[in-house]
């Protein structure tokens, strides 16, 4: 890290000339070889996560601008990744879906083993509007059910979305929460009553 302060430094101070659009030719093999050695020391599972499947390596490729052609060969694929609850039934409760919107935890280094891991929702979106504390790089999800008239069709489309963003939205900044297995099919329901049940803080 120190190295690359020190080379950001000269970069300010002019010290190193690179040619303009530097950033756009960096040498793909050195990113990755560098982003490689960061996770040297990590368990198998966390190394595997470092390789980008067809969908992150495209979006990449194309600064997640992606041509018509490739935007629709992601979706289509992206969609055979979508797994629907058995049941048929995507809404589950509300209370604990609010709870797992605003854990952050489970996926980190220092997680004691057997942590459940939480959709940290509340890191990207509006979800109440008695919650002071939330992110925006995702948009404001309040009133989101009362809006789509607490649709049943609106809220299988939530499930899926909720379950691979990438289906819905291409090269999404919003993680694929159930095709990466982090969340299971009881919290993703769980999830969709927060945004759908007309009793969730979510559509008061
Ligand atoms: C890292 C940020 C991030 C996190 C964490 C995140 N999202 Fe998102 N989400 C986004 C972004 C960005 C969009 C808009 C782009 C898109 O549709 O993919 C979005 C879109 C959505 C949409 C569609 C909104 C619409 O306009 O219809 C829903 C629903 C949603 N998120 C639910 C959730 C839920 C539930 C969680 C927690 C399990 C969550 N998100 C976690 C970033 C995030």
């Amino acid at each position: 890290m120190r190295l690359i302060a020190v080379a950001f430094a000269a970069l300010l101070t002019g010290a190193i000339a690179l040619p303009a659009n530097a950033q756009d030719r960096a040498n793909p093999a050195d990113v990755e070889a560098f982003y490689e050695g960061m996770f040297k020391n990590a368990k198998d599972d966390w190394k595997k996560k470092t390789v980008q499947d067809e969908t992150q390596k495209v979006c990449s490729q194309h600064h997640n601008d992606l041509p018509q052609v490739e935007f629709d060969k992601v979706l289509a694929r992206e969609k055979t990744n979508v797994k629907m609850p058995a049941d048929g039934n995507v809404m589950g409760d509300w209370k604990s879906g609010e709870k797992i919107a605003q854990s952050g935890f489970g996926g980190r280094f220092n997680d004691k083993p057997g942590t459940v891991n939480g959709g940290n929702c509340y890191a990207c979106h509006q979800l109440s509007k008695t919650e002071l504390s939330f992110g925006t790089l995702g948009p404001s999800l309040l009133e989101y059910g009362k809006i789509r008239k607490y649709d049943a069709k609106e809220a299988a489309a939530a499930y899926a979305k909720i379950y691979n963003a990438q289906a819905v939205q291409p090269c999404s900044n919003m993680p694929r929460f159930g095709h990466n297995g982090f969340l299971s099919e009881q919290q993703i329901k769980d999830l969709v009553a927060l945004l759908f049940d007309k009793e969730s803080p979510v559509n008061k």
